[in-house]
């Protein structure tokens, strides 16, 4: 059975995200709590499993996959699974590409494009070393500025994530997007999601975009573009930076009606929505009897129960998150 994938409402699902590791160098404050606890490595999907995994999902129409993490730069045969999907590169892939947080980039972004990748999305929340060192928990600013360069020189096109959030890199989000410009990058700003226990509450960070956006547009001529990458974005064509700006508004403008995706976790567990529980257990299937068949099954089912929209809140102090499970988990 090769039959695309096509859920209860009539959405084509042909963008995976998947994610291959949950750990990360970084621990940015509104993803994850400094003492994360990670899963255990023997949980996690080898090599050859995520490579199947993928020949299957692209087997039913999957032509988009996305490599996240955590951080996908810490698995270390992450550039393995790299060269290997990226041979279906123009052979059931329109795109193979990645979400990291840059701190490994200068490594290994050659490589990247010698495989086939040729745009990733690099989270960069602001350009002021002590405030990237507060937000991230981490002083790699630096690392992640080399990376950038790194990723430019050898060909990639490269989209910023900025997490937009009040009283931390709020004042900064101009001098990223104009930076981002500067360089050629296109720049997305992301409203927070409540995934997760952290330490701060996200009540007190939470930044609606149009906000955000009423004060560049104080600077800035926005126009909406019709320029599409598949994803959540809605873009916005800069007049002065000559740069598109994208917005993710999972909180203030539910963007589910045109869904595409589904995420697998590093443990083989398919999420069906970003922001509910109901998901499929493919390392079973992949361990199975009959994998094949199983996995058939599997995404048959996930087609069934994929939910129509997230419900995500961040409207009053003090409440729990939408789910216990972190972005980290997922890859967003
Ligand atoms: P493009 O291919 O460039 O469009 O990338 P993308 O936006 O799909 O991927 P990226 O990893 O850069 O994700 C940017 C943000 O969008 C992250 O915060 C993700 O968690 C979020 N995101 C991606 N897909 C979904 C989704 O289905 N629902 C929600 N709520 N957020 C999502
Ligand atoms: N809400 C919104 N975005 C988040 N990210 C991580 N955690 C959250 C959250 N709770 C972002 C990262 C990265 C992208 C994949 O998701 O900054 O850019
Ligand atoms: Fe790591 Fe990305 Fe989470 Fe930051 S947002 S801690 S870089 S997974």
């Amino acid at each position: 059975d090769h039959a695309p994938l096509v859920d209860q409402f009539q959405r084509r699902i042909t963008y995976l995200r998947m994610s291959v590791t949950d750990r990360c160098d970084l621990r940015c404050a509104y993803c994850m709590p400094e003492r994360m606890t990670f899963l255990p490595r023997k949980d996690v999907l080898s090599l050859e499993e995520l490579h199947d995994l993928a020949l299957g999902f692209i087997d039913r129409g999957i032509t988009k996959i996305r490599l996240t993490g955590g951080e996908p730069l810490v698995r270390r045969d992450m550039m393995e699974l790299v060269h290997a999907l990226g041979r279906k590169v123009g052979d059931g892939l329109d795109e193979l590409t990645l979400t990291t947080n840059g701190t490994r980039l200068a490594e290994f972004a050659e490589d990247l494009f010698a495989f086939g990748v040729r745009r990733i999305n690099v989270s960069l929340d602001t350009l002021d070393r002590e405030t990237f060192a507060r937000l991230a928990r981490r002083d790699s600013l630096p690392q992640v500025l080399e990376g950038l360069a790194a990723a430019k020189a050898a060909g990639l096109k490269v989209k910023l994530n900025t997490v937009a959030l009040k009283g931390l890199n709020e004042d900064h989000i101009p001098e990223v997007v104009a930076w981002a410009h500067g360089q050629g990058f296109d720049s997305t700003l992301i409203e927070v999601m409540p995934l997760g226990e952290v330490e701060e509450d996200r009540f007190d960070h939470y930044l609606p975009l149009l906000a955000v956006r009423e004060k560049l547009e104080q600077r800035w001529t926005l126009t909406p573009s019709e320029h599409r990458t598949g994803g959540p974005a809605r873009y916005f064509d800069v007049a002065e930076t000559g740069g598109r700006l994208g917005l993710i508004t999972p909180l203030t403008n539910n963007f589910c009606e045109g869904c595409n995706r589904i995420r697998v976790t590093a443990t083989g567990q398919l999420f069906a929505c970003l922001g509910g529980n109901e998901r499929v257990d493919l390392r079973a299937a992949l361990r199975s009897a009959d994998p094949d068949a199983a996995l058939t099954e599997a995404l048959d089912v996930a087609m069934k129960i994929k939910p129509a929209r997230h419900h995500f809140a961040i409207d009053k102090p003090g409440a729990a998150p939408a789910l216990p499970r972190h972005m980290s988990m997922t890859g967003g």
